[in-house]
């Protein structure tokens, strides 16, 4: 009795002595966004005013993220994120880079509008330049509502982008418990809380009970095995995006063109189907030196190359399963290394 008295002491002694484990270093880059939104009353979910708390109220309004990380907090945008532009970007990739090159950095959290929050989220899939867990993370509903699921969201990203299962992931979205793939995930509802779905491929994981949970990886390259690289650019190639409908005319292209674009995303019908009005201002547009890329406004499935066009003839480019807003991205960095249609498709192939 008296040895096993002597051997729990002994145990529990040694248990009390084991030092705390380190709490990763989390920084969150805050840029706007309904989850720093704000109502008139906590009904308010709709007609509120995005980007109006600051980056230290969302970190004091959640305590709970003191346990699972050392935080600090940037303000780097104060933005609704419909305002999100190429030059944001570029600084915020910047930021990002610059960050996880120090050492005390474990992880990066970006608090962003969710209404390009799936194009900043692949932009920085594509340039960062780190394994560590870069996290982006939004709100449905603004901080005053009822129920706002933007504490719970922080809190759940600041968690994953400490944890090292998120290592070497690539860019990460987490809302509504489940973890995204930058490059597949999308804003599927104008204002439910599972808004961010990747439909047909699926989500990476979970979190839950304050642990992520992966069960699949995306297959594309990303971040420190791409070629793109943003150090010295100070703006982008300027690419846009053409939306195929009944009764389109070539009116949009020739405008593009004549705006002096290098690039254009043709978000056309099924299979990226090209109206025989625009196919003339396509190939002349690709004549001055655009490179045009088909995609598809229905948002899931292969693009097929020399399905619904003779892309080799016409020299295009197809956007593989990206939809059009991500391809836009793409084909932008792209632009940076190559003007070659060729090696651009290879690009799609492998981002
Ligand atoms: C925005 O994208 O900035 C507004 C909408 C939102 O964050 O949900």
């Amino acid at each position: 009795m008296m040895a096993l008295f002597v051997s729990l002491f002994f145990v529990s002694s040694v248990r009390a002595e084991a030092p705390a484990p380190r709490l990763a270093n989390v920084v969150i880059l805050a840029t706007g966004g309904t989850i720093a939104g704000t109502g008139a009353t906590s009904t308010t979910t709709v007609g509120y005013t995005a980007a109006t708390v600051g980056v230290q109220s969302l970190i004091k309004a959640v305590p709970e993220l003191a346990k699972v990380a050392n935080v600090t907090g940037e303000q780097v945008f104060q933005i609704a994120s419909e305002n999100m532009s190429n030059e944001h970007w570029l600084i915020l990739a910047k930021r990002v880079n610059a960050l996880l090159a120090q050492p005390n950095v474990d992880g990066i959290v970006i608090t962003h509008g969710t209404d390009t929050l799936e194009e900043t989220a692949y932009f920085l899939d594509l340039v960062v330049k780190s394994r560590k867990p870069v996290v982006l993370v939004g709100a449905m509903r603004p901080s005053t509502a009822l129920s706002a699921d933007g504490p719970i969201n922080l809190y759940n990203s600041v968690l994953l982008a400490a944890s090292p299962d998120a290592v070497g992931k690539g860019v990460l979205v987490a809302m509504n418990d489940q973890i995204q793939a930058a490059r597949e995930v999308t804003k599927t509802n104008t204002s439910t809380l599972d808004s961010f779905r990747t439909p047909e491929l699926g989500m990476l994981g979970y979190i839950q009970g304050s642990k992520p949970f992966f069960y699949r990886a995306s297959t594309r390259k990303h971040t420190v095995d791409t070629e793109f690289d943003v150090s010295a650019l100070s703006a982008l190639p300027a690419v846009d995006i053409v939306y195929g409908h009944a009764n389109v005319g070539p009116v949009a292209v020739d405008a593009f063109v004549a705006a002096g674009d290098k690039g254009i995303i043709h978000a056309g019908v099924g299979d990226g189907s090209l109206a025989s009005k625009v196919v003339p201002a396509l190939k002349s547009a690709r004549q001055k030196g655009v490179i045009i890329v088909r995609a598809s406004r229905v948002g899931q499935g292969i693009l097929a190359r020399n399905g619904e066009a003779n892309d080799d003839e016409l020299d295009f480019v197809v956007a593989d399963t990206l939809n059009a807003q991500k391809a836009r991205i793409l084909l932008m960095l792209a632009l940076t290394k190559t003007n070659s249609t060729r090696e651009i498709q290879r690009m799609f192939y492998t981002y």
